[in-house]
């Protein structure tokens, strides 16, 4: 993965003292092995997906190029090949787990493994495999070895007997959907084994997320992605959400950056185990409405289809002051400055006139 969104969090993401020792090289250092006093050895599992590959650069550029194992099991390409250590891992597999874990020395899990909120309703049975049997893999692997470990959660955690405008913390979670279902047992099981076994578990809920050069897989906020790839190749956006209907998002630098920033917080900072995250809120109507000033002639037609009925059980806006509060989350880019930096990704040279190919 390379590109403008991810040098930009490279920018932010300033070394804290701890992590400023400098990394003493990458040829001639087996993967995993260094001095404990240095940095953590990672393992992300569904590093494949919409955040693994960026969340392995960011991490590779602080802890270090081998110290960060990128794992799933889909065929990586040359280019995730040539950026560090890449293995195949079964989030299933529990054994080949446990080797992963001692062969390269993990200090700290980072879970993306899981089925979308709309693919998942598709597939449930597998959805429950990945899902529910996958966690509690993991959670598993943390206690034996005492990792440190991180589940991403979602808006998709809450349902519509949940306060919706805006969605605290802590309220009635009662999800419709197999992700959300999973995502509150992920929740609650992590939270379980940090009181029970003193495991160092800690989940952030993130809203739909917007990446430039990788995609979600099977989300119901992925239309906040398609409408920049459809703008730009067809000019035709078909949207499959009604036109008012908000969501919170956040653009993937913000999205990265609050994973390292989160896992970086000492303990003693803490005091949930599960944070809301978001950096803004907004409706198809409005992002059609900014998008329209890269891209001017832009047509849009609404198809709605089966996320409607998922879009209309949660949250609206997010509350995720507690996440400020207790460990300084702070977003950097709202709507206009995600939409920028989305085009300055995917059509650099292009002034908004040039952008629409019909
Ligand atoms: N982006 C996810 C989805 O739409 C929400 O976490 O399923």
């Amino acid at each position: 993965m390379s590109g403008q969104p991810v040098r930009n969090l490279l920018r932010s993401c300033v070394p804290r003292a701890s992590f400023v020792r400098k990394y003493n090289g990458v040829s001639g250092v087996a993967p995993g092995v260094k001095d404990k006093n240095e940095h953590p050895n990672v393992l992300i599992t569904g590093s494949l997906g919409q955040l693994g590959t960026g969340l392995a650069k960011v991490m590779r550029q602080r802890y270090g190029r081998n110290n960060v194992i990128m794992s799933d099991i889909l065929k990586p390409s040359k280019e995730i090949l040539e950026s560090g250590p890449y293995v195949f891992a079964d989030i299933l597999d529990f054994k080949k787990l446990q080797e992963l874990i001692v062969n390269y020395n993990i200090d700290w899990i980072i879970h993306f493994s899981a089925l979308l909120s709309a693919i998942g309703e598709n597939n449930v049975p597998l959805a429950m495999r990945v899902n529910i049997e996958g966690l509690h893999n993991v959670l598993e692997l943390a206690k034996q070895y005492r990792l440190k470990i991180f589940v991403p959660s979602t808006i998709g955690a809450f349902g519509p007997d949940s306060p919706r405008d805006p969605t605290p913390d802590l309220c009635i979670q009662r999800p419709r959907t197999i992700y959300g279902v999973s995502k509150v047992h992920a929740e609650l099981m992590g939270e379980y084994y940090y009181h029970k076994f003193g495991m160092d578990f800690r989940s952030l809920r993130f809203p739909g997320i917007i990446s430039a050069d990788t995609n979600p897989g099977g989300g119901t906020t992925d239309y906040a992605v398609k409408i920049f790839h459809d703008a730009l190749k067809t000019g035709h956006f078909k949207c499959y959400l009604r036109e008012d209907t908000r969501l919170p998002m956040m653009f993937i630098d913000d999205c990265l950056r609050s994973v390292v920033e989160f896992m970086e917080t000492p303990d003693s900072k803490l005091k949930m185990r599960t944070y809301n995250v978001t950096a803004m809120s907004f409706t198809p109507g409005e992002i059609v409405e900014e998008v329209r000033k890269h891209v001017p002639e832009l047509k849009v037609t609404y198809e709605i289809d089966g996320r409607q009925d998922i879009a209309d059980t949660w949250p609206k806006r997010f509350d995720d002051s507690n996440a400020r509060a207790d460990w300084g989350w702070k977003h950097t880019l709202d709507l206009p400055g995600m939409c920028k930096a989305m085009f300055d990704f995917l059509a650099p040279s292009e002034k908004p006139e040039q952008r629409i190919k019909m």
